[in-house]
């Protein structure tokens, strides 16, 4: 299970015994929460978000609201759509057409058709059964600890959290070799033959089942697996022998995707190949659902011959008005260029981070999404998630929210809304080395 929706509360004070147990009354005790004590968040502005007692917290964790909490531009967009006209998509409405045409903008290629979802699983979900139609074959490969959506074929194919389906007959998952700290050496050249070799086994083996290969599925920036980073050509391998066995290569971009790396605006675009189908979700609509799938013209024409696809709420001219208005937002505020040289500064500052604490492995990630290793104070490298766990529930009293990813839950997830600044950064900085000195005691 993901910490990004571990935590089952216990009886908390900071949210209030009556809230927390109407809620255990409604929702159940599964329900995921954060936190040892369930943090009440009544207000957002920009980073910034207001607890029930009047305390403020920097926001270092969500990448939903992506130009900000609250922001009143999606905000005001939303509402003179909402009170003008909102309707499904069976009726002509420009601004659907004119949010088709500002997002597929961002796309380089062939991918020039878009399906509209409410969700990142329902685009998961659709660019799955295209795959299939299209290929005619079932078999997926996956990363070995990844989660892509809640409907009952992607829980067929979670690895990275808790799900009671077992994992299809017609899944593959494959290890994802990290090649963190190896750049050019022998031991990334090392590393790229094993795991392609692990592909060609995962496909053979799919073929001799009789599935075939349908889809290879991955999320670029391989977040929920702790960030990993896999050796130069290792997508590139995996999307050419999926290929070459007649399956697509699907992007999922719901983490990774609207300019967080900073280099570029989609994750898959820092790789040397370009996925068939792209997913969509989280940041779309800064907080208004939104989601969606990216492709050829090719894919959604055959899939469109076939299928009388319709969605009732996707594609709504209010959903649009959202959308269009986070891009407008992008673009005005520059927050792409931002999130580049911002993310370059952290990612510096994280380096000396870890050179400097026995605590840290490595400094991970790209652009606005970044993490650290935590590991036992021991010297012995090992993982050390009851240490993370401590790291984030102290993070929350210096009022800094931020999680944990990672197969071993001891990678420190750090992936704010967009309008993050340098101001914001180094207060995060600072109160982390200040919880990383008070570990070290
Ligand atoms: C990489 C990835 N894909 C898909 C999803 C599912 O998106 P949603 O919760 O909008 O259905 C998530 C959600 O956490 C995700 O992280």
């Amino acid at each position: 299970m993901t910490s990004e929706t571990s935590t089952t509360a216990p009886a908390g004070e900071q949210a209030g015994p009556d809230l927390l147990a109407r809620r255990f009354a409604t929702l159940g005790s599964h329900s995921p929460l954060f936190y040892e004590k369930p943090l009440e968040l009544v207000s957002g502005s920009g980073v910034w978000l207001t607890d029930a007692q009047g305390r403020t917290y920097l926001d270092g964790y969500n990448n939903v609201p992506h130009v900000g909490h609250a922001n009143p531009v999606v905000a005001d967009a939303i509402n003179a759509q909402l009170r003008t006209i909102n309707l499904h998509t069976r009726y002509l409405n420009s601004r659907v057409v004119e949010y088709a045409e500002a997002l597929l903008a961002t796309f380089g290629g062939d991918l020039q058709r878009l399906f509209l979802t409410n969700s990142g699983s329902e685009a998961n979900e659709l660019a799955l059964r295209i795959a299939r139609q299209h290929t005619g074959h079932t078999g997926v490969l996956v990363s070995d600890f990844s989660y892509h959506g809640n409907t009952t074929s992607l829980a067929e194919l979670t690895t990275g959290l808790t799900v009671r389906e077992p994992l299809g007959a017609h899944v593959r998952p494959l290890r994802i070799p990290d090649a963190t700290g190896t750049a050019g050496t022998e031991a990334e050249g090392r590393l790229l033959e094993q795991a392609l070799a692990e592909v060609d086994a995962a496909i053979a083996s799919l073929q001799e089942a009789g599935h075939g290969v349908s889809a290879f599925l991955y999320d670029p920036l391989f977040s929920t697996e702790g960030l990993l980073q896999p050796p130069a050509g290792y997508i590139e391998g995996v999307a050419a022998r999926v290929r070459a066995a007649g399956g697509l290569v699907i992007a999922d971009e719901v983490q990774s995707g609207f300019g967080r790396i900073g280099t570029s605006m989609w994750g898959h675009q820092m790789y040397g190949t370009s996925p068939d189908l792209v997913t969509l979700g989280k940041p779309m609509g800064n907080g208004h659902p939104v989601g969606g799938v990216v492709t050829t013209a090719d894919l959604l024409d055959e899939f469109g011959r076939h299928n009388m696809y319709f969605n009732t709420f996707a594609g709504s001219p209010v959903s649009s008005a959202a959308g269009l208005a986070v891009l407008q937002v992008m673009e005005q505020e520059d927050l792409m260029a931002q999130a580049q040289s911002l993310g370059g500064y952290i990612a510096g500052r994280l380096r000396a981070i870890a050179a400097g604490s026995f605590l840290v492995g490595a400094a991970r990630g790209r652009g606005l999404f970044f993490g650290l290793d935590i590991v036992e104070p021991d010297g012995s490298g090992r993982p050390a998630p009851g240490l993370t766990k401590t790291l984030i529930e102290d993070m929350r009293e210096r009022g800094v929210l931020i999680s944990r990813i990672g197969r071993d839950d001891n990678v420190l997830k750090m992936r704010p809304p967009l309008v993050f600044t340098r101001e914001h950064a180094d207060l995060l900085l600072e109160q982390l080395q200040q919880a990383l000195s008070g570990l070290g005691r």
